[in-house]
């Protein structure tokens, strides 16, 4: 298993700064969430955490490994012990369901053979509930099968440490707590460490074994998801019960 720490991370783009001073230990086979409005760099934070892009200043390491001082192969290396659920599916829509899954594992274990891709691809789809959907294109896809898609691609190399970007954002609930448990199993079956960017307060409550709030460029609080409910901080309360006063507004319709 693997955890990733970042110790008094900066990032500035064109002299603006976007994330400032970042420390935090994603533990091994933890689930941790990033909570943030817009903008807040929850993806920018992920970018550099899959080492996509590089801090200004400041280090992020992958066991024990400052990925930023890496060389391009070493990076390699490390990425493939990393698993990317992007916020939009990212799917590529030239290729089947079964060839979107198997990219990386035809690229980077090319002694594959087709038998084991098809098991894989198998196993897979029956972990994210796709069965039989594996001709499909993308475009015949509906966007929650499309993000289950982009989580069984991610699934597919191993990955220690998988990281997801809004995966449940614009689902309806049912598919969202299905989504939930996904992340939930894939934690249990695999023994990953998850890094989940959402907005989704009941999703965030479910799985998550610590949250971690984003303001100002800085992670404002960090807890587990009964402290920051229970928090009296006031930017921490109010992000956490958005919900509740969307629910009060509409009572006093
Ligand atoms: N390549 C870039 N060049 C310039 N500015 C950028 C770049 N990438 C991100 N930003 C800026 O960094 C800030 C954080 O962006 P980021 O995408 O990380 O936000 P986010 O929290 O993921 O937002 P959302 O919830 O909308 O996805 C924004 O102000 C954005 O405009
Ligand atoms: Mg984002």
């Amino acid at each position: 298993m693997t955890g990733i720490k970042l110790t008094d991370v900066h990032y500035e783009v064109d002299d603006k700064i976007i994330l400032n001073q970042i420390n935090l230990d994603v533990r091994s086979g933890e689930i941790i969430s990033v909570m943030g409005q817009s903008g807040s760099g929850k993806t920018t934070l992920l970018k550099l955490m899959t080492g996509l892009v590089c801090p200004t200043s400041g280090q992020i390491s992958v066991d024990d490994q400052d990925i930023c001082r890496l060389t391009p192969r070493g990076l390699d290396v490390v990425r493939l012990k990393m698993g990317l659920v992007f916020q939009y599916a990212a799917l590529l829509d030239s290729l089947t369901v079964y060839d979107n899954i198997v990219f990386a594992v035809r690229r980077h274990r090319p002694k594959t053979s087709r038998r084991e891709l098809d098991e894989l691809v198998e196993t897979l789809l029956d972990a994210v509930q796709l069965e039989g959907l594996q001709d499909r294109y993308p475009a015949e896809l509906s966007g929650g099968q499309q993000k289950r898609v982009g989580l069984a691609r991610a699934l597919a190399m191993q990955p220690s440490l998988i990281f997801y970007d809004e995966p449940t954002s614009g689902l309806d609930p049912l598919t969202c707590f299905a989504i939930d448990t996904l992340i939930v199993n894939t934690r249990k079956r695999f023994g990953v460490t998850s890094v989940v960017v959402s907005h989704n307060i009941p999703s965030v409550r479910r799985i998550s074994d610590r949250v971690a709030l984003l303001y100002n460029g800085n992670i404002h609080c960090i807890g587990t998801p009964d402290e920051m409910m229970a928090s009296t901080d006031e930017v921490v309360s109010e992000f956490m019960h958005a919900d509740d006063e969307h629910l009060a507004v509409s009572e006093t319709r």
